[in-house]
């Protein structure tokens, strides 16, 4: 299966998905591109050394939002993909985007959703003072952090953690968790009831 895979920072989830491909066929995908929102960013480094096509749009650069969602939209379409990973992508995708890959976009967040959507889910658990937190990996339907969850990952907050602590903890499970999903995605694709997703 094609994938282009979208990131806006260090791509730590990025370089589990390129080291997942690299061990073998067996993982059933293979990453065609890597887009972003931004310039010099670590996950463009890392496509970029593993020999993956990478480009950059950044909002700031179109006239409106919706030019830019479309411009991506466009840029992502000329790599024909099979699935859309955004891992660690900080932007919203749009409605025109969704129109092209809705259905074939997942998304990575480090909260168990529905609890603690947004930029902060590390930080809101923590301040929330929950025992347990972790990971869920969802096809993106729109909204900020809410489409249908295909997994999840519990992880425990720890005395003594801080947002920073705690996250790092969560992006360890939650890279183990994603690559485990694209992995049965790309290889043995999915159905959606309503909102429960059935992985063959
Ligand atoms: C991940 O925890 C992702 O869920 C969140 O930001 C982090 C990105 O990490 N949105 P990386 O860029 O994959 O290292």
């Amino acid at each position: 299966a094609r994938i282009v895979v979208l990131v806006s920072g260090s791509g730590t989830n990025l370089q589990a998905l390129i080291d997942a491909e690299k061990a073998g066929p067996a993982f059933g995908g293979t990453i065609v591109a890597v887009g972003a929102d931004r310039t010099g960013i670590a996950g463009l480094e890392r496509a970029a050394q593993a020999d993956i096509p990478t480009f950059a749009l950044r909002v700031k650069d179109f006239p409106t939002r919706e030019a830019w969602d479309r411009a991506l939209r466009d840029k992502v379409a000329e790599y024909a993909p099979d699935l859309v990973v955004s891992a660690g992508f900080m932007k919203l995708l749009g409605p025109d985007f969704l129109a092209a890959f809705g259905g074939r976009v997942i998304n990575t967040h480090p909260a168990l959703s529905p609890s603690f959507p947004g930029m902060h889910g590390p930080a809101d658990a923590l301040a929330y003072g929950v025992k347990i937190t972790g990971c869920t990996v969802f096809f993106v339907a729109g909204g900020v952090d809410d489409g249908p969850v295909i997994a999840q990952a519990a992880v425990a907050v720890e005395d003594g953690d801080d947002a920073e602590s705690l996250h790092e903890r969560i992006k360890t499970a939650e890279r183990a968790l994603l690559v485990d999903v694209v992995g049965r995605l790309a290889r043995s694709g999915w159905t959606i009831d309503k909102r429960k997703v059935i992985l063959p």
